[in-house]
């Protein structure tokens, strides 16, 4: 049975994979509309695997015994200025949900709730490939400049290392 504290901290994350998953949903719909295709489809997959993230806590929460609550989501920005702009927001979205996942963890030492720690170490991992992979990403936006965007945005889908849903989530 889950620790009250531990369950409101679990459906606090529910709601921030959820939020990151429109957030990531938002930035494909306005790549699409902008002319950049590879871009939107590398962020439609990235907000599919935030619902995903955001379904296993649901499935946990509520298989140790809690309720797993759906919350409604604020309304994530329509607009990006710049391709650039863009991923340097979703790098720290991602540390804020590092920082994030990092306060679980610590919270499941203090309540003594280690099967809670050892299942949450799948998202530790994660958030790792993910601040990796964007990291990369910008990397290459900054060897570019705003020059080549079109080969960018063609080879963007060969930067993710599990093109086809083979992500483990
Ligand atoms: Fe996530
Ligand atoms: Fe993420």
């Amino acid at each position: 049975m889950l620790k009250k504290k531990v369950e409101d901290i679990l459906n606090a994350q529910i709601e921030k994979e959820g939020y990151s998953s429109n957030l990531y949903l938002a930035m494909a719909s306005w790549a699409e509309t902008n002319g950049y295709s590879g871009i939107a489809q590398w962020l439609y997959v990235q907000a599919d695997e935030e619902r995903l993230h955001m379904l296993k806590i649901v499935k946990y929460v509520n298989e140790r015994g809690g309720h797993a609550v759906i919350p409604s989501f604020k309304e994530a920005p329509k607009e990006q200025k710049s391709i650039t702009d863009l991923f340097k927001a979703v790098l720290e979205h991602e540390r804020y949900i590092t920082d994030s996942i990092n306060n679980i963890v610590a919270l499941t030492l203090e309540e003594k709730d280690f099967t809670t720690q050892s299942w949450i170490q799948w998202f530790v991992n994660e958030q790792i490939e993910e601040e990796a992979q964007v990291t990369e990403i910008l990397d290459k936006l900054k060897l570019l400049g705003n020059n080549n965007l079109y080969l960018f945005d063609r080879d963007i889908l060969g930067m993710r290392g599990d093109v086809g849903g083979n992500s483990g989530a």
